[in-house]
């Protein structure tokens, strides 16, 4: 098991597969301020599949695979054919844009991914296309339908935004209504050097919360497994789905953080927030270093692992609060 030096386990990795994405997401998008990562830095799926072997053996059960956006990568599916044939105890989840899943989600299936997290933050075509610059709106719908037809999990994520899409929060509550999905609305998290963040955007969590009640009977839930994440879930009376609060902003839930994240070229960070990196790529390429080894160096980054991050003081001084863009580091 990775131990922090303050008792918490690690027991889940944020992998992410690549930096790339098919969608420029206005608060996301780094409008050429961060460069992406060269190629041959990108660590291949055999040395992301060795690291996975590696952290399992180490207790980790729970792995998300996440971007920039996932099925940019080429050969993702087969990736998640390594997996499944390689870890087929371990917990694989996605967290994906939803634009590329057309056609796919059988063969998710079949390779055994049972969960999928989905990000839309608008219901509305043209607003869908302001936030992304893009037209993707019915690929993403599809995909929904398509993961729910087929039997996964979906919890579709929401970063609420004053003034871009808070209009819609009762939308995605009566969608929950209707649908077996779990949306989760995400504080607006100032991440990255170039962020877009701006005060005026933040929402909280409490307030959503509010307008969500307005329209539906919100009941808490208790957390069920060590593995959750972040989110804080209600049931809706007669509903469906459920609705989450990601309140990385105004409530933080770093005394239950479980997770470790490795950008896809082979840095471990041990906090969203922080920008200490570990560089783990120089480990994995080199021949004379084998699992124990690697495994040493995850040890020691996680006892490094900051107990809490001072979001709330340093957002009053800069509007990020690391320097690496979201997209890079996977959510
Ligand atoms: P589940 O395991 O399905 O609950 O997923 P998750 O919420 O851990 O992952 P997802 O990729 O869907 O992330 C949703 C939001 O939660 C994103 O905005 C993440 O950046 C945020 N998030 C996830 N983990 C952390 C964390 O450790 N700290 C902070 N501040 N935010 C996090
Ligand atoms: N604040 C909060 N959430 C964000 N995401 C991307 N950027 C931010 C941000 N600045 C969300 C994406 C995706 C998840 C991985 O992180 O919308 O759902």
């Amino acid at each position: 098991m990775f131990h922090d030096s303050y008792g918490r386990e690690v027991n889940y990795i944020r992998l992410s597969v690549t930096d790339r994405c098919n969608l420029q997401c206005f608060y996301c998008r780094t409008d050429g301020c961060v460069k992406f990562i060269p190629h041959e830095n990108v660590l291949s799926y055999e040395e992301m599949l060795r690291l996975v072997k590696a952290a399992e053996k180490m207790n980790v059960s729970k792995l998300r695979l996440t971007g920039g956006e996932p099925f940019v990568r080429k050969d993702f599916l087969a990736f998640l054919g390594m997996l499944k044939e390689e870890c087929p105890k371990l917990d694989v989840r996605i967290t994906t844009n939803g634009t590329l899943l057309g056609g796919k989600v059988p063969a998710l299936k079949h390779l055994g991914i049972k969960r999928i997290n989905i990000s839309l933050d608008t219901l509305k075509a043209e607003k869908f296309k302001e936030i992304t610059s893009r037209d993707f709106l019915p690929r993403v719908e599809r995909a929904i339908d398509d993961c729910l037809h087929y039997g996964l999990t979906v919890k579709i994520n929401v970063v609420a935004m004053r003034g871009v899409n808070d209009n819609e929060i009762r939308d995605f509550v009566k969608l929950a209504k209707v649908l077996p999905v779990d949306i989760r609305f995400i504080e607006f998290m100032p991440i990255g050097g170039c962020s877009h963040w701006k005060e005026g955007y933040a929402i909280s969590a409490k307030e959503i919360l509010q307008e969500a009640q307005s329209v539906a009977k919100l009941t808490p839930l208790e957390k069920k497994s060590k593995t959750d994440g972040p989110a804080r879930l209600y049931s809706i009376q007669n509903g469906e789905g459920r609705i989450g609060m990601i309140s990385a902003m105004s409530d933080h839930f770093c005394k239950t953080c479980n997770r470790l994240r490795i950008t896809s070229d082979g840095r471990l960070r041990t906090c969203l927030f922080s920008d200490k990196e570990y560089k783990l790529r120089p480990a994995l390429r080199n021949s004379r270093l084998d699992d124990d080894q690697l495994l040493r160096i995850m040890q020691r980054a996680t006892e490094s692992k900051p107990l809490g991050y001072k979001l709330l003081e340093k957002r009053l001084n800069s509007a990020s609060v690391c320097t690496k863009a979201m997209s890079s580091i996977g959510g």
